[in-house]
């Protein structure tokens, strides 16, 4: 009897095995689109520079199913993008153009949404992909000074995520114009994000990974004054597949000069702060400030200490005129970023900046308050 018993077992076995992989194939494809002539090239535009292989993202979108790859995730993106999580960008299109727009057209939202649900199908697997990301490398080419951390930074074993404030001495025998600054990640997959300042002066650069570094707009540069020093701040995170190994990273900062601009006057921030009191974090805030000189905005940089629904800033003329300067939706404080107008814009002295920011959803991530209290928006501008 025994061998009878042990044979059917087997063979209860291989049917149920028969029967999945039989629901797997015969899944139907619905999608017109396919990963290699179709998905690919949105998701290496929009997603690469994280998911890729040794990016900060958990896992490369980069392969169709080998090494994970994008198949196994097709329901996890859909639900990311449909929600608007990824890709980490919040500027509404509704609201002023930013430069380097992230956001996926709604185009490809289709597509990558249409083949997600629709079978995931491969396409021709003989096809060549057209070539990946590059790895991380300075993204206006050499710069003209190089600053490397003083030491490794590094995360022990079971260590997920952590917070890094260096200065380093510039050693700069003369003041400089600055007009873009960049960050060459040591160990791409940990560094999350970073902020580069002169030691009590201007925010050089807000990164984030695989971000191209901004020049700044006509001529205008950040003022750095001879031996300044900089402030190097820097949020590490590994990903999961990472969080046992003991990862360093000894990042690099690069400076780009350029000339005094024409009008000798560097770019300032101006800055509007939420109230001190942290108020119901479920209630919409409205709050203002001034321009107390008249000035062109170039860009803002909201620092976030939670996350919100929407976030609106506008300048009010005296004469009541509105003028929008930023619209973001759903914006989290993990992804800071300096938002550069496509659209510089003049405002008078005496503007009002008006800030409106309704909650977002409090539950859906860490809360990270502490960091960021209060809320704040800077306008980086140039005084006229
Ligand atoms: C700037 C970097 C960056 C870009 C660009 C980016 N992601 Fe992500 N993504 C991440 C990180 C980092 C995580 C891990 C979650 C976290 O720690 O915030 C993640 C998580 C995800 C997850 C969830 C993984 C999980 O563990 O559940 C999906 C799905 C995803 N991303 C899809 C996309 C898609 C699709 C795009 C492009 C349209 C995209 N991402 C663009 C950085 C990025």
């Amino acid at each position: 009897m025994r061998p009878l018993v042990k044979l059917s077992l087997t063979a209860v076995a291989g049917a149920m095995l028969v029967a999945i992989t039989g629901v797997e194939a015969h899944k139907a494809i619905t999608s017109q689109y396919t990963y290699n002539d179709d998905v690919f090239p949105i998701l290496r535009d929009k997603c690469g520079r994280c998911h890729m292989e040794g990016g900060p993202a958990p896992m490369s979108l980069l392969t169709y199913n080998e090494n994970g790859g994008a198949v196994a995730w097709a329901e996890s993106m859909r639900e990311m993008l449909i929600s608007e999580a990824m890709p980490p960008w919040y500027a509404d299109p509704t609201g002023p153009a930013v430069k380097n727009s992230h956001a996926l057209t709604p185009r490809e939202l289709d597509i990558v949404v249409t083949w997600a649900v629709g079978g995931t199908p491969r396409g021709d697997g003989t096809k060549a992909l057209a070539p990946l990301p590059a790895p991380a490398q300075w993204t206006l080419g050499e710069p003209d000074l190089t600053l490397q951390m003083p030491a490794e930074h590094t995360l022990g074993p079971g260590v997920i995520d952590d917070s890094l404030e260096v200065t380093i001495p510039t050693k700069l025998g003369e003041a400089k114009w600055v007009r873009a600054t960049d960050l060459l990640p040591g160990t791409p997959s940990m560094v999350r994000r970073a902020l580069i300042a002169v030691e009590n002066g201007a925010t050089l650069a807000v990164w984030e990974p695989g971000d191209e570094a901004i020049p700044a707009p006509g001529g205008s540069a950040f003022h750095i004054p001879a031996n300044a020093v900089l402030r190097l701040q820097i949020h590490y995170k590994k990903p999961w597949r990472e969080e046992q190994d003991a990862k360093s990273d000894r990042s690099t900062i690069g400076l780009y000069f350029t000339d005094e601009p024409l009008s000798g006057k560097d770019i300032q921030a101006v800055t509007v702060n939420g109230p001190k009191d942290e108020g119901d974090a479920l209630q919409p805030r409205v709050f203002t400030g001034t321009m107390t000189a008249a000035g062109r905005v170039l860009a803002l940089r909201p620092s976030l200490d939670q996350p919100y629904g929407s976030l609106e800033v506008t300048a009010v003329a005296a004469s009541g005129r509105r003028v929008p300067l930023l619209k973001l939706r759903a914006p989290r404080p993990e992804w800071p970023r300096r938002y550069w107008l496509a659209d510089p814009v003049e405002l008078p002295a005496g503007t009002t900046i008006e800030v409106t920011a309704t909650p977002g959803d409090l539950d859906s991530g860490p809360l990270m308050k502490p960091l960021n209290f209060p809320l704040q928006i800077a306008l980086d501008v140039v005084p006229q």
